[in-house]
């Protein structure tokens, strides 16, 4: 199916590309949040607590200087719920108008900002009243969206409610110790990740994650927090373009399973793309995938190349994930690939994976597939939920010393964003097997 042999693809006018980070994983010191009490709890699932992380938060400037330098026009960034109201019904003034002039500093420096309001973390308060399970939590997202609405007027067209629901869901499962499908018991959930676990920090919950599916109480509270969410800010700003992200999974069926395959994919992620068929576009968000057989999903094939997270290395994925959504979500709603990328030592797997990646993505769009932006994941080295060691940056960043480098891969995607191309061509890696599941 991928057999993209053009030459470079132009990008339409206006496509974002640029990269993406997480408030958590990048900014450090996230002190009111639930995943900062998770981490440094005595009995810590996680390996490794976030800590400093990039201290992004005091280094935004630089970080931001440093993509439009080399190339870039879009940053998405997510704004922390627990800093801007540490406390139920506290607002932290400061907080606000630290973000306030993130978006500020993201235009001035012709970055498009693309702001998350919600990326995994939640106030510890929040959590501790039964976090997105909680008969309050519709409203309290409201509340918070209605303040976040102050950042956003500085200038943010695209917001995306809520990151990966479909993740944040299935969290819940786990953390409640059940698979939800087959009735298993499941590990403790510590990692998010795409769908295959994170890493060292998930090692253990891998095969539950497999099987596991989205709480459904929660998934229904998330739906509902979204279209609130997205009422807030449309009241607050008729032209804000209203999104969510979804972790696309790329679910192969092998022969004959394809409506076992199916039916596994739609709690777990066609539900939340069907729900974007109202909004003003869909985040798409691939890295991977999973193939599914006659009795259900299969572990990553043994003879496959895997990343620094286990996952197999697929840059294919991006390609059938944007496909795919655009079949769920019925090709009226443009797409944002909002993540995409690799961890690994190795920065020239990181642009093999990323140009084949981009291939797929233009034989999408030459096959009328409307996607309005690319951004990497991620900006920066970063927390990747519960450890450090997974590298996912285009920027290199010295945890110690917190110097930043770029990458060769940094400096080679920004040049293609400067010159508004992205390559129509896969070189040295064979063409994508399987078929994404039908939904
Ligand atoms: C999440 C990121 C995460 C990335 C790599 C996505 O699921 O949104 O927070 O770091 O995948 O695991």
């Amino acid at each position: 199916m991928t057999t993209a042999t053009g030459p470079d693809f132009a990008t339409p006018p206006g496509f974002l590309l640029g990269a993406s980070t997480s408030a958590h994983q990048v900014e450090g010191n996230n002190l009111a949040s639930d995943w900062w009490a998770l981490e440094n709890r005595p009995d810590s699932p996680v390996a490794e607590r976030s800590g400093d992380a990039a201290d992004s938060y005091h280094r935004w400037p630089q970080d931001m200087d440093l993509l439009a330098e080399l190339g870039f026009n879009a940053y998405r960034f997510s704004i922390e719920w627990a800093r801007i109201e540490p406390e139920r019904g506290q607002v932290s003034r400061a907080a606000v108008a630290h973000y306030r002039e993130m978006v500020r500093g993201a235009l001035s420096r012709g970055l498009t900002p693309v702001v998350t309001l919600h990326h995994f973390t939640s106030p510890r308060w929040f959590s501790e009243l039964g976090g997105w399970a909680s008969a309050e939590a519709v409203d309290l997202f409201a509340g918070y969206t209605g303040t976040a609405c102050e950042v956003l007027a500085e200038g943010v067209r695209h917001v995306a409610t809520v990151n990966e629901p479909n993740m944040l869901a299935l969290l819940y499962t786990l953390l409640r110790g059940r698979t939800g499908a087959d009735g298993k018991a499941a590990g403790s959930g510590s990692g998010s990740g795409s769908g295959s676990g994170s890493g060292e920090s998930a090692a253990g919950a891998v095969a539950d994650v497999r099987l596991a599916a989205p709480d459904p109480q929660v998934t229904d509270i998330l739906l509902r927090a979204h279209r609130a969410a997205s009422a807030v800010l449309k009241a607050a700003d008729p032209a804000c373009q209203v999104g969510w992200t979804v972790a696309n999974q790329v679910y192969q069926a092998l022969p004959g399973a394809e409506s076992r395959a199916a039916a596994h994919a739609w709690p777990r992620e066609d539900l939340f793309l069907a729900a974007a068929r109202d909004d003003d576009w869909v985040g798409v968000q691939a890295y991977t995938r999973n193939l599914v057989g006659a009795d259900g999903p299969l572990p990553v094939p043994q003879d496959a190349v895997r990343t620094q997270t286990g996952w197999e290395f697929y840059p294919q994925a991006l390609e059938q994930a944007v496909r795919h959504t655009a079949q769920v979500v019925g090709g009226c709603v443009p797409i944002l690939v909002t993540e995409n990328g690799i961890a690994t030592d190795d920065d020239r797997q990181r642009v093999d994976y990323t140009r084949s990646a981009l291939a797929g993505l233009a034989a999408a769009m030459r096959d009328g597939v409307d996607v309005r932006g690319y951004l990497h994941w991620s900006a920066l080295d970063n927390y990747e939920w519960g450890s450090y060691r997974p590298r996912f940056g285009l920027i290199g960043v010295d945890f110690d010393t917190f110097a930043r480098t770029p990458r060769e891969s940094a400096r080679w995607l920004g040049r293609l964003a400067r010159a508004g191309r992205i390559p129509g061509r896969h070189e040295g890696l064979a063409g994508a097997t399987g078929a994404p599941a039908a939904p």
